[in-house]
């Protein structure tokens, strides 16, 4: 998934919209994007459009963020949703390895009310959004085959910290928030699962949304959120592998399947040792997956 577009799940026009917007996922939004008094509603909407949406022919990833674990919220959205089949769901606040087996729980209860294939929705879990949870991101490997992906905030960070501002002047993220960051990209890496970067607020400027995309593929992310379909366009090009990537990798591949046994070759005079090889195989399942290999 290169961009997952977040729609908040009270507003209709907007969930059509986004289906059309060219979005690898769809994230239907039942926290922060919904008022207390209104999550009931936007249960109701947001399971009727998924039922809906599912249906259609070269759709979206379709997935629901939920409210937080300490919310009390978070059964009720389920019993709502999950009827719908939706792919995923987005846990925000995750707190390691504990929250996502919690979760797991959750899921495997109402997949086995419903009639769903046990482990049919996966979890993509938001992973720096407490203090507590930077501490514990490093046990999410092995938590559950559900887990898919791992992305992190600066929002929540920056209120549960007490700080003033989580941008400098430039608007460059402070250190508190690069090191949730970094700690967003080892955690999934860890976990052998897909690092997805934050989403970039200031939807009207293009030029800092691209260097945004840049810097995180440059660091190892391989998707992006999105909270607008101005945005989409710009994280899929960036995210898609490009033709000189996708050569370079069908190189290493072919010289390590033409020297079966090697544990490090020479291409055009560097060395290129196993670790490339999984990398190149990765890069060529994200351009399959884009449509460009
Ligand atoms: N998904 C789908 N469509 C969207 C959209 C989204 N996230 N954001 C905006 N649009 C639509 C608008 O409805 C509008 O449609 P129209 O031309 O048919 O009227 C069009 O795109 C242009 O929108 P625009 O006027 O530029 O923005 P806005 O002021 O209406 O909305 C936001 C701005 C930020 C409120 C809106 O982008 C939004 O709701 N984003 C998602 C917020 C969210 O889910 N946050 C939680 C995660 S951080
Ligand atoms: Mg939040």
């Amino acid at each position: 998934m290169r961009s997952l577009l977040f729609v908040p799940a009270d507003a209709p026009k907007k969930l059509d919209k986004a289906m059309t917007s060219g979005a690898d996922a769809v994230i239907v939004d039942l926290e922060d994007s919904i008022a207390p008094d209104r999550k009931g509603a936007a249960r109701e909407t947001a399971a009727a459009f998924v039922r809906e949406a599912m249906t259609a022919t070269a759709r979206p990833r379709l997935l629901v963020r939920v409210n937080g674990l300490s919310t009390g919220l978070t059964d009720d959205d389920l019993d709502a949703v999950i009827p719908a089949r939706p792919d995923a769901i987005m846990l925000p606040k995750a707190e390691g390895a504990a929250s996502i087996i919690h979760t797991d729980a959750k899921l495997a209860a109402r997949e086995a009310i419903v009639g769903l294939p046990a482990g049919h929705t996966r979890i993509v879990a938001i992973a720096t959004e407490t203090a507590q949870a930077l501490f514990v991101a490093g046990t999410y490997r092995g938590a559950s085959r559900r887990l898919s992906g791992l992305t992190w905030g600066a929002e929540d960070l920056s209120a549960e910290l007490g700080a003033e501002a989580n941008r400098d002047a430039d608007g460059n993220f402070l250190d508190p928030y690069r090191l949730a960051r970094a700690i967003c990209l080892a955690a999934a890496a860890a976990a052998e699962v897909q690092a997805i970067d934050t989403v970039h607020v200031d939807f009207r400027n293009e030029t800092a949304l691209r260097r945004e995309c840049e810097d995180a593929r440059r660091d190892g992310f391989t998707g992006k959120m999105a909270i607008h379909p101005a945005q989409v366009a710009v994280i899929n090009e960036v995210f898609t592998p490009t033709a000189a990537a996708i050569a370079h990798a069908r190189a290493v591949v072919a010289a390590f399947a033409a020297q079966p046994g090697a544990g490090t070759i020479g291409i055009e005079g560097r060395m290129y040792d196993r670790p490339h090889l999984a990398i190149a195989q990765r890069l060529l399942t994200r351009a399959e997956a884009a449509g460009v290999a």
